[in-house]
């Protein structure tokens, strides 16, 4: 059952779409529950990867009707050959022999990103028994940014005990990012935003607001605002409503009275519905300090910014995270 109120509003959304989302981790009792709900209120097309009698046993032992749905076993697809040709031909510059290709290309999670890459799927949702690490380098290497040379990032929407949303980026890939990176990670949340129907007002934390603290992570973060405000004023994005602006304390960016007073000019301070972090130690730490202590929701970390969307789950997942991160899946691939 969905029981979140946003959860429903993100299937309502993706339902019209009905887009076909590639499940690969098909041994996980969690992924076939969400298969079942996701198939049942047919919100998107499934396709699970796995041993298809392992998977119809389950089925008929919980009564879950198989119709709509697609398992593949990626050993005995038809498809496979061509997958493995593909592979190979996209990263035999990198060194894979045609060897390599053939076993990557039998691992769930390059033969789900293969077949996006191949057009036979329009997202994949894996992570419930793989680290970040083996669920997005296929996703980094196969699929590639949207656009050469912008870091692939991920955010997540982080809903207040009031229904607010905020989006908050890079919690979970881009370790370190220099100040190129970090204005990549708030051009492409900006994006997503738009995607996601909401107007960005983008805050570049620190642990200073405009000049109050000094050295060389201060430094950084006004570098990457300079950066990003450079790339929205370049002809994509000049029309777009956005506004960004750093460096600042999260306070100075969430609270009105606080923001007026460390930085009055900004439009940006004190009505932020994003948080740029400066590294994935901040934003990991603290989308786990809302979610525990805040009492937010928090639904990611979301791939963002490559060609075809790709998501990442944790081990300790639930079935509704992954139904929910199925539904975002789908909203991101809709063109
Ligand atoms: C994302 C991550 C897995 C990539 O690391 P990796 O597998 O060592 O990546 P590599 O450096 O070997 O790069 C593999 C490919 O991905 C590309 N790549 C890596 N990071 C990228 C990024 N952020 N954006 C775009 N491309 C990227 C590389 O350019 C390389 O491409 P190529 O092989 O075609 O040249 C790594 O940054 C990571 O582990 N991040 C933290 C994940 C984590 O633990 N998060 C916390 C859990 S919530």
């Amino acid at each position: 059952m969905i029981k979140s109120n946003y959860l429903k509003g993100l299937v309502a959304k993706a339902k019209p779409h009905y887009k076909t989302i590639v499940l690969p981790e098909g041994e996980d009792i969690r992924v076939l529950e969400a298969a079942h709900i996701i198939n049942r209120e047919k919100f998107a097309k499934v396709i699970i990867l796995g041993d298809e009698m392992e998977i119809k046993k389950h089925y008929g032992e919980k009564g879950w009707s198989l119709d709509g749905l697609t398992i593949i076993n990626p050993e005995k697809s038809e498809k496979l050959e061509k997958y493995i040709e593909l592979l190979y031909n996209l990263r035999k510059d990198k060194g894979m022999t045609l060897e390599q290709a053939r076993e990557a290309a039998l691992n769930p999670n390059y033969f789900g990103t293969l077949m996006i890459k191949s057009g036979d799927a329009d997202g994949m949702v894996s992570g419930a028994n793989h680290s970040t690490a083996d669920t997005v380098r296929p996703a980094l290497q196969i699929i590639k940014s949207v656009k050469a040379g912008r870091a692939v990032s991920s955010f997540f929407i982080m809903v207040s005990s009031e229904g607010k949303e905020y989006f908050l980026s890079d919690c979970a890939i881009v370790v370190d990012p220099n100040a190129q990176e970090m204005a990549d990670i708030a051009v492409t949340t900006a994006e997503t935003m738009i995607q996601f129907a909401h107007k960005p007002k983008i805050a570049m934390l620190s642990f200073s607001t405009a000049g109050s603290g000094k050295g060389p992570s201060v430094e950084k973060v006004v570098e990457a605002t300079k950066i990003a405000k450079a790339m929205l004023e370049s002809d994509e994005y000049k029309n777009q409503e956005i506004y960004l602006d750093g460096e600042m304390q999260a306070d100075a960016a969430l609270d009105e009275a606080v923001g007026k007073k460390k930085f009055p000019e900004s439009k940006v301070a004190g009505h932020a519905n994003a948080l740029i972090f400066p590294n994935i130690d901040a934003g990991n730490i603290g989308y786990k300090l809302l979610q525990r202590i805040g009492g937010c929701e928090a639904y990611g970390p979301i791939l963002q910014g490559l060609n075809a969307p790709v998501n990442d789950l944790s081990r300790g997942t639930l079935v509704e995270d992954i139904v929910g991160t199925v539904a975002i899946t789908c909203l991101q691939s809709i063109k």
